[in-house]
């Protein structure tokens, strides 16, 4: 059923923690979590989970069930097609703050962890630079985006074991002879909690970027000035997409993964019956940018 899943948190290993939980707090917006090198962008405890190594990719991403049923139907619905889960420990449970866990290895990678009930953090949230707050009530913490070369495979782990349902998809050629295909993937309004491209060779990063949505569109502009400001690599300027409509950028981390911030996508509703082909990944921007030389 819609709604029974959100993405809920993302883990992440990063060459310098203090860097990136700097980004994460200074340009992203984010603030700080429950525990050192955790982050949210809302009342949940945590959503960035963040631990200090060499590799600069996702190392486990979290989907939280809404109730307890729903948690046990998405641990039956992997377990039957073929994708039996790990079931965590109280102190595993505990370390996530939630109060059920599973967990097993994506396909592309990274681990993938069932949960239920994500603990609330103890302070109401608020972020000073980002005023109007993020988008998450009953859409989870925003989504993730991987490149993978098992792509078929980790389709049929999205759809038949975690039980989401694909959006639509982009294939594009991006260069002569370089085609690009995206697919998109909801368990929620959201229109992608998670999408996959298909990449021609194993990727140094696996995950290309996670995204945060802003209530007010000025809270775009005003992260953009941030990235400007620090001096950040602006991977994609101000731009929209064609398939959820979201007006965003797209900026480097200091790891390389990148972040975009958007606002403003649309939803995807019960029964949604629009999964086709785009032909682009932009209907206006999102170019590459340089801060101008001084
Ligand atoms: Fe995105």
């Amino acid at each position: 059923m819609l709604g029974d899943l959100q993405l809920a948190y993302l883990g992440v290993e990063v060459p310098d923690a203090a860097a990136f939980g700097d980004f994460l707090t200074d340009v992203v917006g984010l603030v700080p979590g429950d525990d050192p090198c955790t982050w949210r962008n809302d009342r949940k405890a945590r959503r960035v989970v963040v631990t200090e190594g060499p590799s600069a990719d996702a190392t486990f991403v979290g989907f939280e069930a809404a109730s307890p049923d729903a948690w046990t139907a998405t641990v039956d619905r992997l377990e039957d097609a073929g994708y039996p889960l790990m079931h965590a420990t109280e102190e595993q449970a505990d370390a996530r703050r939630v109060e059920r866990l599973g967990f097993l290895e994506a396909p592309w990678g990274p681990r993938v962890e069932v949960a239920h009930g994500l603990a609330e953090a103890e302070q109401p949230f608020a972020s000073p630079s980002v005023a109007g707050g993020f988008v998450t009530e009953g859409k989870g913490f925003g989504h993730v985006v991987f490149g993978t070369t098992a792509f078929e495979e980790s389709h049929h782990f999205v759809t038949e074991g975690l039980g989401l349902r694909q959006t639509d998809w982009v294939e594009t050629e991006i260069a002569a002879g370089i085609e690009l295909e995206i697919r998109f993937y909801h368990c929620n309004p959201r229109h992608h909690s998670l999408a996959l491209a298909r990449a021609p060779f194993d990727l140094p990063q696996r995950l290309h970027h996670l995204m945060v949505e802003v209530a007010d569109r000025d809270d775009v502009g005003y992260a953009f000035d941030r990235a400007w400001k620090a001096g950040c690599v602006i991977a994609s300027g101000l731009g929209r997409h064609p398939n959820d409509e979201m007006f965003s950028f797209y900026v480097a981390s200091p790891a390389g993964f990148q972040v975009e911030v958007g606002h403003g996508a649309r939803l995807v509703t019960e029964g949604w019956d629009q999964n086709r082909r785009y032909d682009r990944i932009s209907t206006w921007g999102h170019q590459p940018l340089q801060p101008a030389i001084a």
